[in-house]
């Protein structure tokens, strides 16, 4: 094998391996040019989408339309909507009426469910266990009806649905998340929704 480079008339280098020659052209101005600001355009792109957030990605972009439909939504299911599991969980994303029920809870439930909701004289409303069921739609109607005589009021006729359901949609928040020092579990085990 014989591995040569010279300059010679027809190019500024060449290689010659075994015979075969290899010359180095200069790239045309016009191709380099677009190459760069090829590479340009992917920097300033990703530095605009990607790393200051000037415009919103795909992903955002349709995070942020979905939670304006959300709010929508949720505002006609407060008012008029259908009470099942369904709505209860379309209530219980929506970050609006999760903060209305978060307040509810604050002002009228953590008297007896502790301001974390881990349980007082009320049950832990962050385990995994319901005596009164752990779906959205048990959930809903255990805060709206009470359970009379064991000590939890009915709260439908004293705050009213669209409350009750925001309550709802923030305790369906607290399921599961097992506040520290919270009350020790009763009733049955709840899975899924
Ligand atoms: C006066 C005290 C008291 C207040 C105030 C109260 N609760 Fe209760 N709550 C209870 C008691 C006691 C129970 C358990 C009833 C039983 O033993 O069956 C209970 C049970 C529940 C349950 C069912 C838990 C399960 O394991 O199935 C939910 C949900 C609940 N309360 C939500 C609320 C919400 C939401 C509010 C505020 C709107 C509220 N409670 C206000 C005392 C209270």
């Amino acid at each position: 094998m014989t591995t040569k480079q010279s300059a010679t008339a027809r190019g500024p280098v060449t290689h010659e391996v075994d015979g075969i020659i290899e010359e180095d052209n200069e790239l045309p101005k016009w191709w380099v040019t677009a190459l760069m600001l090829c590479i340009g355009f992917g920097i300033a792109y990703y530095m605009a989408y990607s790393m200051y957030g000037i415009f919103d990605t795909p992903s955002v972009a349709f995070e942020k339309e979905s939670a304006i439909a959300r709010a929508k939504e949720a505002e006609r299911l407060k008012a008029e909507g259908p009470v099942d599991k369904a709505a209860l969980l379309l209530l219980s994303k929506d970050s609006a009426t999760v903060a209305d029920g978060a307040q509810v809870f604050t002002t009228t439930c953590a008297v007896c469910h502790a301001a974390n909701g881990g349980g007082g004289i009320g049950p832990n409303l962050t385990d995994d266990a319901w005596m009164h069921g752990g779906s959205p739609d048990a959930i809903y109607k255990t805060i709206n009806e009470g359970v009379t005589g064991k000590g939890m009021p009915a709260w439908g006729p004293q705050l009213g649905s669209k409350r009750v359901k925001a309550a709802a949609a923030y305790v369906i928040t607290l399921r599961g998340t097992k506040v520290a020092g919270g009350k020790e579990a009763q009733g049955a085990p709840f899975e899924g929704d």
